[in-house]
């Protein structure tokens, strides 16, 4: 009798506690499961603007962002653009001392903090909405790296001038800054000794 009234009680507690959790955590619990992985479109390597033109264009826009998101072909040709891979050996779109390819570029979406794989996909590594933290934007680019290495700031370096030009090309704003580099200090999962060097915001313009 009892062991019986125990157990009642201990059920009881356990429903009460399960009835206390948010909802939104389990959703977010489920989503998080479903959405550890993202394909991108194949990035469309024709068209743009005339190189020099875009050149003409490159300047840094730091406000006047509409806070749209990005459409999913322009997010996926803004990435291969910045540190894609475009010749089947493997090597990139920006260089890399000895092709050793020691940069890893994440982005901030509105729904969480991805890392861009070379084979052209996302993988998240940061639930949540971080892009005012970083500075705001349609999307925020982090730039990570050896911290110590000479090379790190002439790598991240060649990837945000790429990135400097797609958005010239595509009419989209976006700055560079150093600023927010830290927001996600020890939150992203980074090689020993690599850290977050800077940070480029990016967005749609108000018309
Ligand atoms: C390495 C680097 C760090 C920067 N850091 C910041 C920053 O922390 N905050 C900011 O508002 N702009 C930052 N900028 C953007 C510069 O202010 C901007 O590039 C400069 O004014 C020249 O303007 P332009 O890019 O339109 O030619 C940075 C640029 C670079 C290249």
């Amino acid at each position: 009798m009892i062991r019986s009234i125990r157990l009642g009680l201990a059920f009881c507690l356990s429903m009460a506690s399960l009835a206390l959790l948010p909802p939104a955590s389990t959703s977010a619990l489920a989503a998080e499961a479903s959405a550890r992985s993202m394909e991108l479109p194949a990035p469309d390597k024709t068209g743009g603007m005339p190189l020099m033109q875009a050149l003409a264009q490159r300047r840094s826009t730091k406000s006047g962002f509409n806070g749209a998101p990005l459409p999913a072909q322009q997010l996926s040709d803004l990435l291969w653009a910045a540190w894609g891979v475009n010749r089947e050996d493997g090597r990139r779109t920006a260089p890399s001392a000895m092709n050793k390819q020691e940069v890893q570029v994440f982005v901030a979406l509105d729904n969480g903090v991805w890392r861009y794989e070379p084979r052209h996909s996302l993988t998240m590594v940061l639930e949540g909405d971080w892009r005012a933290k970083l500075g705001g934007g349609s999307l925020v680019l982090l730039y990570a790296a050896p911290t110590a290495s000479r090379w790190s700031g002439m790598h991240v370096g060649s990837i945000y001038q790429n990135v400097g030009l797609f958005c010239a090309s595509a009419g989209l704003g976006g700055f560079v800054h150093a600023s927010n580099s830290s927001a996600l200090d020890g939150t992203l999962p980074l090689p020993e000794g690599w850290s977050v060097l800077i940070v480029q915001s990016v967005g749609s313009l108000k018309k």
